[in-house]
C-alpha cells in the first residue's frame, strides 16, 4: 500500500461526504413528432470538453475562479461535486461558476464519481500537481470501446509520478514539485495532453508534449491556465511546451462554445429542412463539419453573429466520412452525422479511427427503418428520405442519443428516445433550443 504523505489527514470528510446523490441519476427521455421544419436562433452552449478540465485547473489555483458560459449539463455537475469532495467552495448562478480552492484538504475522488464520467481523470494531474497524492479509480463514461488510461499513467510517471493500481483504484505520489519531462505520446489523447498540461504548469522546469492533440478544447484550458499565470505556449500545435511556475491565481474565463454541439444543431437542421442561424459559434472550429454539411446539399452562411445553416431537406450522400484528431472530421460528430446520412439519397461510408466500438447508434437508428451494415470500423449507411419512421429507441451513450434525436426529427411520425440521461451529460436543454426552433420535441 502507498504512503499517504505527511499532513495528510485521513479522518478529512474527503471520501465520506461525497456531494452525490447514489444512484439518483435522473432517468428521461425525449418524444418527437417528425417532420417539422426548423426555423431560428440557437445559442450555442459552452463546451462540455473544455469546462470540465478547466474545472479540474482550478484545483491549481490559490484564489477565486470565475468561469461565464458553463453550460447546464450534468457532467459539469458531476465535476462541481468532485471539486466540493476536495473541500473546494464552488457556487453556481447561471451558466457563471465561482470556485474558491485555496483552502481544498482533498485528494480523493469516491468511485461513483469517477464511474460517472471518463473525464474525471483528468483531476488526477491536477490533485497530484498540488498536493502530491492523489486517489482514484478507474473511470467510467461513455462507454466506445476500450478506453485505457495507460497514456495518462506512463506521460505523468515521466513526470515523477509514483503510481499503484490495485484492484481498479489508482494511488499517485510525488516528491512536490513534479518535475518537468520531454513526453512523446503515442497517440495524441486528448485527456493525457490535458493531464499534462495540468500536472505541468506547477512542476520543476520546461515540460514538452510532442504528438500532443490540438483540439480547440487543448488551446481553450491553456489560455485559461496561462490567465491564471502559467506559461504554456504551443497549444493548437502538436508540440506544447509548459514552463513551470510557482503558483497561480484566480481569474474570470469564458469558455469556448461547444462545436459538437452546434454540429448536431446542422444535422439536425439539415433533415428537417428549414433555416437555422446556430449564434456564438467559432467558425474555424467547425471547418470540417461545415465542409460535410455543404456536401450534403445545404447552404451554410457565415454571418457577424455565428453560422446559418438552411435545408430544403433534400439531401445528398457523403460518400467517405473518416473520424481523425482535430482537425480532421471529429469522432464525436460521427453519429449525428449518420443520422443525417440515413436520410439522403445513395451511399454513405463512414470510418471511425478513434474508437474501437462507436457504432452503438447505428443498431437503433435500424430499429427507425435505416440500412446501415457494420464491418470493423465501417459502416455503410444506404439513405432514403422516405425509409425512417418513429419508433422506441434506446440512447447508449451522448452523442449516440443526440443521433437519435437528428432521426426522430427527420422521421415518420412519433419516436421515443430512452435512455435521454446520455444526452444530458451533454447537451444543455436540447428540448427548448430545438423546440424554439420549431420541432415538436418534448423531455419526459
Ligand atoms: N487512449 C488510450 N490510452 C489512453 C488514452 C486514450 O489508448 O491513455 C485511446 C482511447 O481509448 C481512444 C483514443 O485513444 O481510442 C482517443 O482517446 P482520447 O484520450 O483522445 O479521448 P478522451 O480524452 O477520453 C476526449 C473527449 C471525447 C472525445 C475524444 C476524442 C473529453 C471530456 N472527452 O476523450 O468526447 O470523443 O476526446 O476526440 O474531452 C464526447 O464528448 O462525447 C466525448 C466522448
Amino acid at each position: 500500500m502507498t504512503e499517504k504523505p505527511d499532513g495528510f489527514d485521513s479522518s478529512l470528510p474527503v471520501h465520506a461526504k461525497p456531494h452525490t446523490k447514489k444512484g439518483c441519476i435522473a432517468l428521461s427521455e425525449y418524444v418527437i413528432n417528425g417532420r417539422r421544419k426548423l426555423n431560428g436562433v440557437i445559442d450555442i452552449q459552452g463546451a462540455k470538453n473544455s469546462i470540465l478540465p478547466i474545472l479540474a485547473g482550478t484545483v491549481l489555483c490559490q484564489s477565486e475562479v470565475i468561469l461565464h458560459h458553463c453550460p447546464n449539463i450534468t457532467d459539469v455537475e458531476t465535476a462541481v461535486r468532485i471539486l466540493r469532495c476536495l473541500g473546494c467552495v464552488v457556487r453556481r448562478d447561471g451558466t457563471t461558476i465561482t470556485v474558491n480552492s485555496r483552502n481544498m484538504h482533498g485528494y480523493a475522488i469516491p468511485d461513483e464519481l469517477m464511474r460517472e464520467m471518463r473525464s474525471s481523470v483528468m483531476f488526477l494531474g491536477a490533485i497530484l500537481a498540488r498536493t502530491g497524492y492523489a486517489e482514484i479509480s478507474l473511470p467510467g463514461g461513455c462507454e466506445l470501446g476500450a478506453r485505457p488510461i495507460d497514456i495518462h499513467l506512463n506521460a505523468l510517471s515521466q513526470m515523477g509520478m509514483i503510481v499503484e493500481e490495485n484492484h481498479g483504484k489508482i494511488t499517485g505520489r510525488t516528491v512536490m514539485p513534479l518535475h518537468s519531462a520531454n513526453i512523446n505520446l503515442s497517440f495524441p489523447s486528448v485527456g493525457a495532453t490535458e493531464n499534462i498540461i495540468l500536472a505541468g504548469v506547477l512542476a520543476r522546469g520546461t515540460t514538452v508534449i510532442t504528438n500532443c492533440a490540438r483540439e480547440p478544447e487543448i488551446v481553450d484550458l491553456a489560455d485559461f491556465l496561462n490567465r491564471c499565470g502559467a506559461k504554456i505556449t504551443g497549444a493548437g500545435d502538436s508540440i506544447i511546451y509548459i514552463e513551470g511556475v510557482d503558483t497561480l491565481s484566480g481569474t474570470q474565463y469564458s469558455v469556448i462554445p461547444d462545436r459538437i454541439v452546434c454540429a448536431t444543431y446542422m444535422a439536425a437542421t439539415a433533415v428537417s429542412g428549414g433555416k437555422v442561424l446556430l449564434r456564438g459559434v467559432i467558425k474555424s472550429h467547425l471547418d470540417s463539419v461545415t465542409t460535410l454539411i455543404q456536401q450534403a446539399g445545404c447552404e451554410v452562411e457565415y454571418t457577424r453573429e455565428g453560422i446559418s445553416v438552411s435545408s430544403d431537406g433534400c439531401l445528398k450522400k457523403l460518400r467517405l466520412i473518416r473520424t481523425m484528431p482535430y482537425p480532421g472530421f471529429p469522432t464525436d460528430t460521427q453519429a449525428p452525422f449518420m443520422a443525417m446520412c440515413c436520410f439522403a439519397e445513395g451511399t454513405s461510408v463512414f470510418v471511425e479511427n478513434i474508437f474501437d466500438s462507436r457504432y452503438r447508434h447505428a443498431y437503433e437508428l435500424c430499429r427507425m427503418g435505416a440500412e446501415i451494415d457494420i464491418q470493423g470500423k465501417v459502416a455503410i449507411v444506404e439513405g432514403n428520405r422516405e425509409h425512417l419512421s418513429g419508433s422506441v429507441v434506446e440512447a447508449k451513450d451522448l452523442r449516440g442519443g443526440a443521433s437519435l434525436i437528428v432521426a426522430g426529427l427527420g422521421a415518420y411520425g412519433t419516436t421515443t428516445v430512452k435512455g435521454g440521461q446520455y444526452i444530458d451529460r451533454g447537451y444543455e436543454k436540447i428540448e427548448e433550443y430545438l423546440g424554439n426552433a420549431g420541432a415538436d420535441i418534448v423531455k419526459i
